[in-house]
């Protein structure tokens, strides 16, 4: 994989916005000579034949296209794949903050959980779920949100989440914002779910809701896709598209009215997150960092995560692809534990202000998040207009990452999690990382949370209960707290297949 290209602020997005060049003709003429002079003009090649309707679609995408954008990419990204996407020299593991059980320092952890708690109080932190992705390896239709997960009451993604937020609200005395960033393609159906469910019981005011945005597909040689023959091939931006989202949004003036100084960020796709950790808000806090991350021990060499290491001074995530196995599979000599040990789980605290900065590609500080190559099989559309579906990868897709903003980040700060606490991502259809494997997860958590609390409960070697049982974040969100409302229980319920504890 080639190394990827920076972006930078646009310097000639398609001025003219979908309406303006919808209503004029000029206008329409006007862009789509820009598209000839870029030697893009074969988007219009069908553009006589379409009814008014079918042309302001196709206007409408073409005006969201920075083409001197698109040049630079295919210009850099382009070329024969296979050189080595990222320069090894002076890469070494990154240092992170242990669990007190593997040698961390209790009261630095305490003292993080004090600060982190404190800013819940004052306000301080809002939540952000990054929700645009396509989600085409579970091959769910909708919004990946909607997607039921939970063992017993089958409660979907968005509602887990929902009821975690409210319960950290309620517990520290401020409810707290939640930031949803969906794409175009799932914008109206995630607001609609909502809407329909009440929220799930949070206050509407503070659920803010944002589109991410889009970057054209184009061919091998740089050209621009049709997906039909008037609609051009537009794919989200990835979810480091996030960082210039929030800012286009207006949620980061939201934030800035509202006192929030502190986004907590995860992904869609894992219920398990404690989406709201006093402790690691605490520690990105306490070491003034721009950005901070959780991570996990790797679970074998292979394992198909990113791996956080430090070059030149500076954190960096590098992808699992990128890494040479013979890196991977690195052991330490004193303690027999890969060297590389620090998986990312794409959980992350960023200061509202770095955002800003991340967000308007702030060249002077050199933070200008690069985009990666995507090879994909794109539907499209052949010479004569008919609809291609591609066998292989016919062309590419350009993808910001969000983690690529760490370099940049003052006191970048790693610590790590419990993965059995935080990380269970619902992925694939089947296998790993799919909902078995994540049912299976929760219904592991669960058990240990009973089981610590004193209840029987017969599980097997892997910590999987014999029944299935559910517990509501309401309820218990942590060991600690599910404690708290278990001890209450007078008389206690019996621990059989089935019982919902809310
Ligand atoms: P993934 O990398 O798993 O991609 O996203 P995906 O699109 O959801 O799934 P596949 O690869 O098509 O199967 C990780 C997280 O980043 C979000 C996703 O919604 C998920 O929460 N994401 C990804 C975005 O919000 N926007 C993007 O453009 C890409």
């Amino acid at each position: 994989m080639p190394a990827p290209a920076a972006s930078t602020p646009s310097a000639t997005v398609a001025t003219a916005t979908a309406a303006a060049i919808s209503e004029t003709e000029a206008g329409a003429a006007a862009l789509i000579e820009t598209f000839r002079r870029a030697g893009q003009g074969h988007v219009f090649a069908f553009y006589e034949r379409l009814d008014p309707a079918a042309r302001r679609r196709l206007l409408a995408d073409a005006a969201e296209i920075d083409l001197d954008e698109i040049a630079r990419l295919s210009a850099t990204l382009l070329g024969p794949s296979g050189a080595p996407a990222i320069n090894l020299d002076g890469l070494a593991p990154a240092p992170y903050e242990p669990l007190p059980e593997n040698g961390g320092d209790p009261a630095a952890w305490a003292r993080a959980k004090t600060a982190g708690e404190a800013a819940l109080r004052a306000g301080r932190v809002a939540a952000f779920t990054v929700a645009g992705g396509q989600g085409t390896r579970l091959g769910y239709n909708g919004p990946k949100g909607t997607f039921p997960v939970t063992p017993l009451k089958r409660k979907t993604l968005f509602q887990v989440f929902a009821e975690k937020i409210r319960a950290a609200g309620l517990r520290h005395g401020r409810p707290i914002h939640w930031f949803i960033m969906t794409s175009h393609a799932n914008h109206d159906a995630t607001e609609a779910f909502f809407a329909a469910r009440a929220h799930f019981g949070l206050d509407p005011a503070r659920v803010h809701f944002f589109r991410q945005g889009r970057m054209p597909a184009v061919d091998l040689n740089g050209k621009i896709l049709l997906e039909t023959t008037s609609s051009i091939a537009m794919s989200p931006d990835g979810h480091g598209g996030s960082l210039r989202a929030l800012a286009r949004s207006g949620a980061l003036d939201l934030m800035d009215r509202e006192g929030i100084d502190t986004l907590s960020y995860f992904q869609v796709d894992n219920p398990l997150v404690r989406g709201i950790d006093p402790a690691f808000i605490g520690w990105h806090l306490l070491r003034g960092s721009a950005m901070s991350s959780k991570m996990v021990p790797k679970a074998y060499a292979a394992e198909k995560v990113g791996h956080f290491c430090v070059q030149n001074g500076r954190l960096i995530v590098v992808e699992y692809s990128d890494l040479p196995k013979a890196l991977q599979d690195e052991t330490d000599p004193a303690t027999g534990r890969l060297r590389y040990l620090a998986g990312s789980i794409a959980i992350h605290i960023l200061d509202t202000k770095f955002i800003r900065r991340a967000a308007a590609g702030d060249s002077g500080a050199g933070l200008a998040l690069p985009f990666h190559r995507a090879d994909k099989k794109i539907p499209t559309v052949d010479a004569a207009g008919a609809p291609v579906k591609p066998e292989k990868p016919n062309g590419v897709k350009f993808e910001l990452f969000v983690f690529d903003a760490i370099p940049f980040a003052e006191n970048a700060l790693v610590i790590e999690t419990r993965r059995a606490d935080d990380f269970s991502p619902v992925k694939n259809a089947a296998g790993l990382d799919s909902p078995q494997t994540c049912r299976e997860d929760q219904l592991r958590q669960f058990a240990r949370w009973l089981r610590a609390a004193g209840a029987a409960l017969a599980t097997d070697a892997t910590g999987l209960p014999s029944v299935a049982v559910e517990v509501s974040p309401l309820f218990g969100y942590d060991e600690d707290s599910f404690a708290g409302s278990w001890q209450k229980l007078n008389p206690k319920p019996a621990v059989t297949e089935g019982l919902y504890l809310e």
